[in-house]
């Protein structure tokens, strides 16, 4: 074996000392607390690190290990709430699961700052994606399902009579060649208003209906068969309005000499920059994306399919990556914030009806549809990005930033209790914001 292997291997045994894959073998088929006792076993977890994994948090052992497969334990996240959120003339306390400090007080600042926010949402369409590879003349085939187009249709409808029912259903087929590396293909979409579901096991399960029809029609072979994450016809948006005079109250306290119209310049420069460099576009992105998938976790959504959708929106409309907000002045010289992205949200199905906390969520925005869920969660995109850019060109990310983050610099550090706000506020007060200097605070206070 050669001195490398061999090197890997010496790691392996010391580095994580040595691991019995035999104690892993139908890991799967366990129980929850089996599976504890091989992991505490294998790597030698200590009591307190063995309790951890046992305490059972509000999502008990029993619903996780339906949720998903080789539960050991649970991963709790911090869960709080924006404030100052009014959304089409009405208020919302919107919850917020994330490790991240001061997002939830920067939402909250920019929706306090904001002249409230106005939304819209498109009918909840998803697209079902199907390939279909192997035809003879991809031209005719396409041509064909076109012309059985409403036939399909008709039979899909039968698929889900409950969506039906709700008054969703299949809505459309459109077809497009491809030319690839493989040859020609076809793309197939099929699109289904999926009503209050996020929708993948409605979409997937009429894809898999109208594959093999697709066969028959075109004498090719259906390869992929899969909901697409681009949900172009499931978009929502929100626009509002922040004022020189606000924009000028949020710095006072700050003590940063400058007007609030030199704001409004100075932000619509840091979105000039996103439009111009995908560098800067994706960590704009990344912002709005804070506030977003902190709404979409707390009520239980798969964060990962919305950051897919998102992010490959922000490439869609100009086929470059650009901001998913959009930044101008009005008539009075006020600042304009625009957003637009696709979201697609369930509030049936999923996470949301199992995790005991995503119902809490639900319940604490009082939301009745996934478009309104939709229109509250692009709101906090766009005050999550507002938020950022403010702070940025103003008194910098790091002031709030940090100002929130000594709190946990003072417990790393080991403050416990009462000295945790000690550490935090003389730190703040010095605008000393680190981690050795907390160290030293602590260790001053201790000898007191
Ligand atoms: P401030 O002016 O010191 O705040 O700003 P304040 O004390 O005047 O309070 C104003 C409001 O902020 C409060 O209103 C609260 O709503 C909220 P009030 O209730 O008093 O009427 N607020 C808080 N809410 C909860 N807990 C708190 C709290 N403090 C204020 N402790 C603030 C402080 C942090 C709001 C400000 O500095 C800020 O907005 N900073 C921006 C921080 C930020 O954007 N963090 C996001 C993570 S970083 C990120 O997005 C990545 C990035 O790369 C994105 C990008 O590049 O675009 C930056």
């Amino acid at each position: 074996m050669s001195y490398f292997n061999n090197f890997i291997k010496l790691f392996y045994l010391f580095g994580v000392g040595f691991l019995d894959k035999k104690s892993f073998e139908g890991f799967y088929k366990k129980s929850v607390s089996e599976r504890q006792e091989i992991v505490a076993k294998e790597f030698s977890l200590t009591d307190s690190e063995k309790a951890l994994l046992a305490k059972e948090g509000p999502l008990p052992f029993e619903v996780a290990n339906r949720m998903i497969e080789n539960v050991i334990g649970t991963f709790p996240l911090p869960l709080g709430v924006a404030t100052n959120f009014v959304i089409d003339g009405k208020e919302y306390i919107i919850p917020f699961a994330l490790e991240e400090p001061s997002v939830v007080a920067a939402a909250s600042n920019a929706a306090k700052l904001s002249s409230g926010f106005t939304t819209s949402a498109d009918e909840p369409i998803m697209i079902g994606q199907i390939q279909i590879v192997e035809m003879k003349d991809t031209k005719k085939a396409l041509k064909l399902i076109q012309e059985k187009k409403s036939e399909l249709l008709k039979a899909l409808a039968k698929v889900d009579a409950m969506l039906v029912k709700f008054g969703g259903g299949p809505r459309d087929i459109k077809c497009f060649e491809l030319k690839t590396e493989r040859g020609a293909m076809l793309e197939v979409q099929l699109l289904v208003d999926v009503r209050d579901a996020m929708g993948a096991n409605a979409v997937n399960t009429m894809n898999e209906k109208l594959a093999p029809m697709l066969e028959e029609i075109t004498g090719g072979k259906a390869r992929l068969r899969i909901i697409s994450n681009l949900a172009v016809y499931r978009k929502a948006r929100a626009k509002t309005i922040w004022t020189k005079e606000a924009l000028l109250e949020s710095v006072k306290s700050a003590g940063v000499k400058v007007t609030g119209e030199e704001i409004v310049e100075r932000i619509l420069d840091a979105y000039a920059f996103a439009c111009a460099t995908p560098f800067r576009a994706s960590t704009h992105n990344k912002g709005i994306m804070n506030g977003i998938d902190a709404v979409v976790i707390a009520t239980g959504n798969d964060f990962r399919a919305i950051e897919a959708g998102a992010h490959t929106y922000a490439w869609y409309a100009t086929k470059e990556y650009k901001p998913l907000t959009k930044y101008y002045k009005d008539k009075n010289g006020n600042l304009v914030g625009e957003i637009e992205l696709p979201l697609a949200l369930g509030l049936v199905g999923g996470a949301t009806k199992v995790h005991p906390v995503a119902q809490l969520g639900v319940k604490i925005l009082g939301v009745k549809t996934a478009q309104e869920l939709a229109r509250i969660i692009a709101s906090v995109g766009l005050a999550q990005n507002f938020a950022a850019m403010r702070a940025i060109v103003t008194t910098g990310i790091q002031a709030g930033h940090l100002k929130l983050h000594a709190y946990n610099l003072a417990t790393t550090a080991g403050a416990k209790c009462e000295e945790v706000e000690k550490v935090a506020l003389q730190m703040i007060q010095e605008k000393a914001i680190s981690y050795s200097r907390a160290e030293e605070i602590l260790k001053e206070l201790r000898r007191k």
